[in-house]
Order: structure tokens, then C-alpha cells, then sequence
């Protein structure tokens, strides 16, 4: 069944502040990660800041574009001490986003809204990418 309009900004206001709690997450990560691998996982994060403000700049122009009002409120974003932490903690975020994205661009698709599932799709395929970039980290991880 398809959704209607009001429904479908709600969802997308929904992922705009997962997004916004990305780029928290990753900022605020860059800042806290310790020990010999400090510099590389700070780079790390930082460089996934843009991407993800590209996602949330996205979603706000449509939920305007749908007549909606783009929320300023972030979802909440885990507090955690130690870098596997860290790590696991993007994992898990980048794994709800890439299963909120299929789920959002099947919706797009069932409204009949062709360019807002390709651009949900293109994001599936960004998030994929950050996902298997954390696993590929952890997948390594000693002590
Ligand atoms: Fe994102
Ligand atoms: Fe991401």
C-alpha cells in the first residue's frame, strides 16, 4: 500500500535526523579516538562528515519540496569510551541507515516517486560503503 505525502516526510524527517546524528557521531568520535592509531581512525571519521551532510542536505530540500518542515533535532547519538566502541558503535548506525534507505526506496517507489528512490537508492549504496569500511577496520581489530 502506498504511503501518503504527510507520512513519507515524516519517515524522511526521521532520517534526517539519523543523518544529523551521523555527522555528530563522526565528529565527535574524530575528537575522542586514542592510542597508536589515533591519527588514522580521526581521519577516518572526519572524512565520513561530508557524506553524510550531503545525505542530510538532501532530505531536507525534499521534505520542502513535500511541503513538510525539516526537523533541527538530531536522534541521539551513543556515548562510548574506547575505539572498538567507537567503531561498533558506526557499525550499527550505518547498518539501521542502509536498511532505512532500502525500506524508504521501495516506499519512493510505490508512490510513484521515480527520483526520490533513485536518490534513496544511491544512498543504500553510499551507506553500504561506509558499513563495509568499519567492518573491513573491526574486521582486523586486536586487543
Ligand atoms: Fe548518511
Ligand atoms: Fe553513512
Amino acid at each position: 500500500m502506498s504511503l501518503t505525502r504527510e507520512q513519507m516526510i515524516d519517515l524522511l524527517n526521521g532520517d534526517l535526523a539519523s543523518e544529523y546524528a551521523a555527522v555528530i557521531q563522526y565528529l565527535t568520535y574524530a575528537a575522542k579516538v586514542t592510542g597508536p592509531n589515533r591519527n588514522e581512525l580521526s581521519q577516518f571519521f572526519q572524512e565520513e562528515i561530508p557524506g553524510e551532510t550531503g545525505h542530510a542536505k538532501f532530505l531536507a530540500d525534499k521534505i520542502v519540496a513535500l511541503g513538510g518542515t525539516p526537523t533541527v533535532t538530531p536522534s541521539d547519538v551513543p556515548q562510548v569510551a574506547d575505539n572498538k566502541g567507537m567503531l561498533e558503535a558506526v557499525l550499527a548506525a550505518e547498518r539501521a541507515a542502509v536498511a532505512r534507505y532500502i525500506e524508504r526506496a521501495s516506499q519512493a517507489e510505490a508512490m510513484g516517486q521515480k527520483g526520490l528512490q533513485v536518490q534513496l537508492e544511491d544512498m543504500v549504496a553510499d551507506e553500504t560503503g561506509h558499513m563495509e569500511q568499519v567492518e573491513r577496520i573491526l574486521r582486523g581489530w586486536r586487543g
